[in-house]
């Protein structure tokens, strides 16, 4: 499938396909007015398949969100149509308001004020910890 090459802004790819869509909503990019595209199965060298994400415009994003998800995603940022930057996010240590404990008896689902706060405690399988009930960290 052929997508269009962008002029300025950014590409993220080698999201793990099937987790486009959920990084799409979590980078709120729903809210930006420019174009935006979602690519999802696209073929990949690396891996059996991909997601894509191609914005026409930069901006800045939380890579937070990105390490979480997976630290082998790459931020292309374009300029003038060439690529001009690849970044890679790192696996952050720490994840604050980014995902929410499902343990109903997890202090935070009555503190409310409480940061909803996630550790890595095993980064060879990137799994991340709620900090206060340990229990384990699911998808964004
Ligand atoms: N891309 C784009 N518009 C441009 C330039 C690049 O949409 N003007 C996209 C490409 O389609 C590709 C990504 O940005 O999905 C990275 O481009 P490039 O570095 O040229 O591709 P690869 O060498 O395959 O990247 P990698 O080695 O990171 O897989
Ligand atoms: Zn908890």
């Amino acid at each position: 499938m052929i997508v269009g090459k962008i002029d300025n802004g950014i590409v993220i790819d080698h999201i793990p396909a099937g987790k486009g869509m959920e990084l799409f909503t979590d980078l709120k990019l729903d809210k930006l007015d420019c174009h935006v595209v979602l690519i999802k199965n696209a073929d990949s060298k690396k891996h059996a398949k991909k997601d894509i994400i191609k914005v026409n415009e930069t901006l800045d994003l939380n890579y937070d969100i990105l390490g979480f998800i997976d630290p082998n995603i790459t931020v292309n940022i374009i300029k003038n149509g060439e690529v001009i930057e690849k970044v890679c996010p790192t696996v952050p240590e720490v994840l604050v308001n980014l995902i929410f404990c499902k343990n109903p008896r997890c202090i935070t689902t009555t503190e409310q004020e409480l940061p909803h706060e996630f550790r890595l405690t095993d980064r060879e399988n990137g799994i991340y910890r709620c900090i206060y009930c340990e229990t384990k960290a699911e998808s964004v």
